[in-house]
């Protein structure tokens, strides 16, 4: 079985984080979501997964290689051109990159299309199973939400065949389900979109399939969470290091008057100060240097940051190599990119993202982005 993974996409919503590094190489409890990804595919029979790139196409291959896990990863690419502004107008949406890899991922057999960016431990050995024994020509995932209005619901009818879907709800109350961004499709697919142009698989496809009585509907129980928006993806982190039973004190060097709250990921090389909070809810990756009595809770810090004593962060990203000086505090919703430098005594008020490598010296207004 072969699967492809769209991860082409600009990840607008996760800069400035993912002006540096695309969405899938995003850490979850500290290792690469792709790689936890394909993993998972792995364990399900699949032999070859597919990687539909575009945006920082390069990086990618260059970091994922061409086997993991027992499985060849192949690359297909939107368009072989490298400035940015060439990739936003060359990008196939989610539907153009499946019919792109039509050589790759063959006529023979049902395969997995997936967005990159969904986390989740769904049974793809048996969505497939019941995909077959439908007869349709695509299989949906759908997942159980509390909060529908932000995602399109799916609306399921008798033998499980999806009738119509209602696009981001106004007034819907209560849990829903939603299009999980997992698919299996026949090479039937293939017929329904267009060539070399863009194409939207939820908006383009997906509707017609359901007009026709050719789209089932297939209800994930497992964990399953949309990591695109970075709240979503602080909650995806917790869940995932909850659910993986992660330790929280791995081979840091921590002091005994350290207070860790469960869940923390803690990476290799990590140090800690004394007197310093950490937890509910955090991952902190390789390298990251903690000084004393500082807080840091409900976020993710990626590699080689330094946090230095008495700083306070919450709800928030913080990227790589960052230096974050002493007695700052970081409010909720903040996004923090690569070798940034927070400078003493600052204090970020909530939603405010800064840029890569700029040096943040005085206060800063709510919702504000630094450049
Ligand atoms: P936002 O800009 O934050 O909306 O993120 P995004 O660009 O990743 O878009 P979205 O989350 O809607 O995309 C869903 C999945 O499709 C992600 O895994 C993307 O990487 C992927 N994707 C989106 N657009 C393209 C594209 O044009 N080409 C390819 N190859 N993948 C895409």
């Amino acid at each position: 079985m072969k699967a492809l993974i769209l991860a082409g996409g600009l990840g607008t919503r996760l800069r400035p984080l993912s002006c540096t590094r695309p969405k899938i190489l995003f850490p979850i409890a500290n290792v690469p979501l792709i790689d936890l990804t394909l993993e998972r595919l792995a364990s399900n029979s699949v032999v070859e997964s597919v990687l539909a790139v575009n945006f920082m196409a390069e990086k990618l291959q260059h970091t994922l290689g061409c086997s993991k896990h027992g499985m060849k990863l192949t690359y297909s690419r939107d368009a072989p051109i490298s400035s940015s502004k060439q990739h936003a107008q060359r990008a196939l949406g989610t539907g153009g990159p499946v019919k792109q890899a039509e050589r790759i991922l063959g006529s023979k057999e049902p395969f997995f299309v997936m967005n990159g960016d969904i986390l989740s431990k769904a049974n793809y050995a048996i969505m497939m199973e019941e995909h077959k024994s439908a007869g349709c020509v695509a299989t949906i995932a759908l997942a159980r939400v509390t909060n529908p209005s932000r995602y399109g619901i799916v609306k399921v009818g008798s033998n499980r065949r999806i009738e119509s879907f209602i696009e981001k709800p106004v007034s819907q109350a209560g849990s829903a389900l939603v299009n999980a961004g997992i698919y299996v499709f026949e090479p039937e697919i293939f017929d329904y979109i267009p060539v070399n142009k863009k194409c939207s698989l939820e908006r383009a496809v997906f509707p017609r399939l359901a007009d026709e009585g050719r789209l089932l509907g297939y209800k994930i129980e497992n964990l399953w969470v949309d990591v695109g928006k970075p709240e979503d993806y602080i909650v995806g982190n917790k869940l995932w290091i909850k659910a993986s039973g992660i330790s929280a004190i791995p081979r840091a060097v921590i002091d005994s008057r350290v207070q860790i709250e469960d869940a923390v990921a803690i990476d290799e090389g990590v140090t800690l100060g004394e007197e310093s909070i950490l937890g509910p809810n955090l991952s902190l990756g390789k390298g990251v240097r903690v000084g004393k009595r500082v807080l840091i809770r409900d976020s993710i810090v990626f590699p080689n940051t330094i946090i230095s004593n008495s700083a306070t962060i919450e709800g928030s990203i913080i990227g790589e190599s960052v230096t974050i000086e002493r007695d700052v505090k970081i409010k909720g919703g903040c996004l923090i990119g690569d070798n940034a430098l927070i400078q003493e005594g600052i204090t970020l008020p909530k939603n405010v993202k800064i840029c890569p490598s700029v040096t943040i010296s005085e206060s800063v207004e709510e919702s504000h982005c630094m450049t």
